[in-house]
C-alpha cells in the first residue's frame, strides 16, 4: 500500500516558500497549521520541511519517535558555536549520557533552594523603580532573569562578573540569532565584525568559567548551585564531566535559562495590560497571599491563578515559538505519511496553540483554560511550550517556579500600563520576543502598606 500524500501551501517553482518564510515564520508556520492542521509539506530552496501540527503526529516526533530523528545539523552548526557540546545540541547516546548529568541539578529539592533568590532580585529590581515612572519592561525582566540564572548556576563566585558572562551570552545569542536569518551556514574563518565579535565573547566567557572552575576543583566544596551540582555528577561508571563538558552544559544553562523566562514574563505584563479584569484579579489573589511580606516557597500553592496566567501567556506567545527542526536520520512513517530520510521537521507551539483546530477562541487571553478542571481537557502535545519527550526542556519546573514568583512580586507591589504609543509586534528570532520593546508606566499599589523586606 502507497503512502499518503502530504498536503502543503503552493510555494514558488525555484524558492519554495522561502520568502514567507523569511517574512515572518511564525506567522508562515501559523497560516500553515490553520490551512493543513495535521501535516503539511513545503520547500525552503532545497531542503523540504514537513510542519507537523496534530498533537498525536507531534508526539510521535517528539517521543514515539523521536530515536529516528536528529536535531537539524545547521541549527547545531549555529548553536555549537557557542554552546559547544551542551545537551541542547548533542544527539544520540552523548545527549542522553550528559542530560543524565546534568538532571540532578534540577532536582526539586534543589531548584526550590533558589526560590528567596528569585524574589531578591526581583525586589531588589523594584527598588529602583520609582512611582509613576516609564520601565522597558522586556528589559527589565532580562535583567532579572539573567541575575537570578547567573546566581543560581554560579553561586556568588561570579557575582561582580555576572554581568561580564550575561554580556558575552547575550553578545553570542544575537550572533546565533543573526546566522539563523541566512540559510548557509557562516564559516569561522571569514574576516567578518560577526565573527571577531563572537570569538571575543567565546574568549571571555571560557576565561571567567574557567577560573570558577578551577577555584571549585581545588576546594570540592558544594556552594548549593547548579555549577556544584555539574562538577560532582558522575555517569553510570562513576566518571565525571571533564571541565570543557562542564562548561558547555554551563552556558547552555545560562543561555537557554533566561531570554526564554523574561520573554515568557514581557509578554505576561502586555497580555494583562490588554486584559484589566485578569490583571485585578491578579492583584486580589497575590494580595490574599501575600500581604505586604515576601513570597516564599511555601506560597506557590495559594498563587494558582498567577500559574494559570502564566500558562495561558505561554500558550499565546510561547518564546520558543518553534522546536529545533529535526532531520529525519530514516524514513519515517506516521499515520500512512512518509516523511523521507534526510527531510526536516518543524513543531511549533505557536502555530499549533493557536490553532482554532485545537483550541476555542484561539487568540483570547482567558487564564480559564488552564484551571485544574478544564487543563485536563486539553489534548496532550495540543499545548506544549517546553517541548517533550526525551528533551523536554530540563528547565521547566525551573522557569514555572520564577515566572510565578516574580510576577507575584511585581505584581504586589505595582500595576503596570502599557505606553499609548507603544507599538506590538512578534519577533520570531531564536526566541520571541516584542519587536520593539515594550515600555509600560509602573504604579506603587496603594494596598500595600508597606513593604517589608
Ligand atoms: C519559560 C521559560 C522556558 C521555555 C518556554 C523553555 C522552552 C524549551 C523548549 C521548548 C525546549 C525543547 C527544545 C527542543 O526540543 O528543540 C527546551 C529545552 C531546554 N531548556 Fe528550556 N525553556 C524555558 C526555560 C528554561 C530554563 C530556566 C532553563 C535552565 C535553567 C532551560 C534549559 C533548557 C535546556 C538545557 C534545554 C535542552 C534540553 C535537551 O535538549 O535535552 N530552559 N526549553
Amino acid at each position: 500500500m502507497g503512502s499518503k500524500p502530504v498536503p502543503g501551501p503552493q510555494g514558488h517553482p525555484l524558492f519554495g516558500n522561502i520568502q514567507a518564510m523569511a517574512a515572518n515564520p511564525a506567522e508562515f508556520l501559523l497560516r500553515t497549521t490553520n490551512d493543513f492542521p495535521d501535516i503539511a509539506h513545503f520547500r525552503l530552496l532545497h531542503i523540504h520541511y514537513y510542519l507537523v501540527s496534530k498533537p498525536e503526529y507531534i508526539q510521535d516526533v517528539l517521543v514515539g519517535q523521536h530515536d529516528k530523528f536528529r536535531k537539524s545539523r545547521r541549527d547545531i552548526a549555529i548553536l555549537s558555536k557557542f554552546l559547544g557540546k551542551g545537551i541542547l545540541v548533542t544527539d544520540g547516546a552523548y545527549h542522553k549520557r550528559q542530560r543524565k548529568m546534568v538532571q540532578p541539578a534540577f532536582h526539586t529539592s534543589r531548584i526550590q533552594a533558589y526560590a528567596s533568590t528569585m524574589v531578591d532580585y526581583t525586589n531588589r529590581l523594584l527598588d529602583a523603580w520609582e512611582d509613576g515612572s516609564v520601565q522597558p519592561i522586556n528589559e527589565a525582566m532580562q535583567q532579572v532573569t539573567m541575575e537570578i540564572v547567573a546566581k543560581s548556576l554560579f553561586d556568588a563566585d561570579v557575582a561582580g562578573q555576572a554581568a561580564v558572562v550575561g554580556h558575552a551570552v547575550e553578545s553570542l545569542q544575537q550572533i546565533a540569532g543573526m546566522d539563523f536569518r541566512v540559510q548557509n551556514v557562516i564559516p569561522d574563518w571569514l574576516p567578518l565584525d560577526r565573527n571577531r565579535q563572537r570569538r571575543a565573547a567565546s574568549d571571555t566567557l571560557d576565561r571567567v568559567i574557567r577560573e570558577v572552575i578551577n577555584e571549585r576543583r581545588k576546594t570540592n566544596e558544594d556552594k548549593g548551585d547548579l555549577l556544584s551540582m555539574l562538577l560532582s555528577s558522575e555517569d553510570e561508571q562513576g566518571v565525571r564531566m571533564t571541565d570543557q563538558e562542564v562548561r558547555d552544559e554551563a552556558v547552555t544553562l545560562f543561555a537557554a535559562g533566561h531570554e526564554t523566562t523574561s520573554n515568557a514574563l514581557t509578554w505576561t505584563w502586555y497580555l494583562l495590560s490588554q486584559n484589566p479584569d485578569v490583571a485585578a484579579r491578579l492583584h486580589e489573589e497575590v494580595d490574599m497571599a501575600l500581604g505586604d511580606r515576601n513570597a516564599t516557597l511555601a506560597d506557590l500553592p495559594n498563587l494558582k491563578y498567577t500559574a494559570m496566567i502564566i500558562k495561558e501567556s505561554l500558550r499565546l506567545y510561547p518564546p520558543a515559538w518553534v522546536l529545533n527542526a529535526r532531520d529525519a536520520a530514516a524514513d519515517v512513517l506516521i499515520d500512512g505519511y512518509v516523511i523521507p530520510e534526510g527531510s526536516s521537521v518543524f513543531v511549533s507551539p505557536y502555530a499549533v496553540q493557536r490553532s482554532p483546530h485545537y483550541f476555542d477562541d484561539p487568540l483570547m487571553f482567558n487564564p480559564e483554560r488552564f484551571s485544574p478542571e478544564n487543563e485536563k481537557l486539553i489534548p496532550r502535545y495540543a499545548y506544549f511550550p517546553f517541548g517533550g519527550g526525551p528533551r523536554v526542556c530540563i528547565g521547566n519546573s525551573f522557569a514555572m517556579m520564577e515566572a510565578q514568583l516574580i510576577l507575584a512580586t511585581i505584581a504586589q507591589r505595582f500595576s503596570l500600563s502599557l505606553m499609548p504609543d507603544q507599538a506590538v509586534e512578534i519577533d520570531p528570532l531564536v526566541t520571541m520576543g516584542p519587536k520593539h520593546g515594550l515600555r509600560m508606566r509602573v504604579k506603587v499599589r496603594q494596598t500595600i502598606v508597606a513593604h517589608q523586606p
